[in-house]
């Protein structure tokens, strides 16, 4: 079968699928760990961007307005972002219905307990059932595309093939004379046919129509099939707004480099990485890379505008990360265990994960791409003068230290667009 139907079902079917059955457990303590996973900072400095997008669409025009979370995992993320808007940005909530978009039932069951629990409103749909009624609105798609199922391609030495999954027969051990149980038939990867002409429309794309003498026979890599109709059909979901998509990423010159002979596929469990996709199918996460290049070119094909994109550090920087963690240091520790039940632990493990969040061997890589769809013409410029061309770490320093202090809540309303992250508004070059 082609290793994108395998990948699919080891992830995505009902009973046997990691995220179909709701087997996998995200956070440090389940299977592997996301942003939102290692604390509120995260979630807080995104929820600048994204009520910067709903502000803007809110003063565009009247009626509701959606968050829509596609991909929500444990739900973490789309909790802490509601929770922030409800507390920050109370108009701007009162407009907003939560969507969540998830096609794994035994994810959605776990999130439906977990925002039950919270005692938040939201309702789960699909792009499809979405499209009837386009939203006004924002979708965030965060680490969802890395586990869309990717076809495997691989050089033959002078040409490109699929690299199938193949249920092959194991040998039998020579030179045995009693009656052996049959040998068990396991899992492998073989290299099928040429590739179609679409898969080969999009090499050529990127300038790689041949293997060329770098990408010997054995040499392979993945394509996305499925980022195209993932992208169409989020669009016809958002009749207005923005699609911000958070994942691993790279280049075409280093996702396709001649040095990476293995693609980018990786498999996790219980906080350990394998490079085997083959190995316990259903038990292990299997996520690949999004080339930068293909993704900007699906989008646009999908009619979505680009605004840019930046490494995850860049874009929580931007966001007011360093402030925050300055924050940190001036808690008063005594007062604000009293009142919040911060102790030292907390606040420095808080630190820890924000560090992480931005380390460029970390989390810090992961490439954050804006888009957005609406016929209201041209992105907004940056244009800002007076107060709110001030650096940003003179803004934030007046606007408060630590989350709970309530001089930046009450404040975050007026203040909204100074956040927003101009990194977007400008060339994705830049
Ligand atoms: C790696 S988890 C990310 C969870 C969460 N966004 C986070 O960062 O903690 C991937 C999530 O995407 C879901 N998912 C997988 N394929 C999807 C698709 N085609 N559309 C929407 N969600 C998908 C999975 O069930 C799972 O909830």
């Amino acid at each position: 079968m082609p290793f994108s139907s395998y990948m699919d079902w080891v992830l995505h079917d009902p009973v046997h699928g990691a995220y179909g059955s709701g087997l996998l457990r995200i956070g440090p303590r389940g299977d592997f760990a996301t942003s939102p996973s290692l604390g509120p900072d995260f979630a807080a400095l995104l929820l600048r961007q994204i009520a910067a997008w709903l502000s803007e669409l809110a003063a565009a025009g009247d009626g509701p307005l959606a968050l829509v979370e596609t991909g929500p995992g444990e739900a973490e993320l789309a909790l802490q972002l509601a929770q922030g808007l409800a507390q920050s940005w109370p108009q701007l909530a009162a407009r907003t219905e939560l969507v969540l978009v998830e096609p794994n039932p035994g994810m959605a069951a776990r999130q439906r307990e977990r925002l039950g629990q919270a005692g938040l409103k939201a309702r789960w749909s699909s792009f499809e059932q979405l499209a009837a009624a386009p939203l006004r609105g924002v979708v965030l798609a965060h680490e969802v595309l890395d586990a869309l199922a990717v076809d495997r391609i691989c050089s033959d030495g002078s040409g490109w093939r699929q690299q199938l999954v193949a249920v092959q027969a194991a040998a039998a051990s020579p030179g045995q004379s009693d009656p052996q149980p049959e040998p068990e038939p396991a899992l492998g990867l073989v290299v099928g046919a040429p590739l179609e002409p679409e898969a080969m429309a999009g090499l050529a794309a990127l300038g790689l129509e041949q293997p060329g003498p770098q990408r010997p026979a054995g040499w392979c890599t993945e394509l996305h099939p499925g980022l195209r109709p993932w992208l169409s059909s989020c669009g016809s979901a958002l009749i207005e707004g923005h699609l911000l998509v958070i994942d691993y990423g790279l280049e075409a010159w280093r996702y396709y480099s001649p040095a990476r002979s293995g693609g980018t596929l990786m498999a996790y469990r219980q906080q350990q990485a394998c490079s085997d996709p083959l190995r316990e199918p259903g038990q292990w996460d299997l996520t690949a890379h999004l080339c930068l290049e293909s993704l900007l070119e699906a989008a646009a094909a999908a009619g979505w505008q680009s605004l840019g994109h930046c490494r995850q550090g860049q874009a929580l920087l931007a966001l007011g990360l360093a402030e925050r963690l300055h924050g940190l240091q001036q808690v008063n520790l005594q007062a604000s265990e009293q009142s919040t039940g911060h102790d030292l632990a907390t606040l420095l493990a808080r630190r820890e994960a924000m560090l992480r969040l931005v380390d460029p061997h970390a989390l810090g890589d992961f490439r954050w791409l804006a888009f957005r769809r609406g016929d209201r013409g041209e992105a907004p410029s940056q244009a800002t003068s007076g107060s709110e061309n001030e650096p940003t770490s003179r803004r934030a320093a007046g606007a408060g230290t630590a989350e709970s202090q309530p001089a930046e809540h009450q404040s975050a309303e007026l203040e909204l667009e100074k956040y927003m992250l101009p990194l977007f508004l400008r060339q994705p070059d830049d």
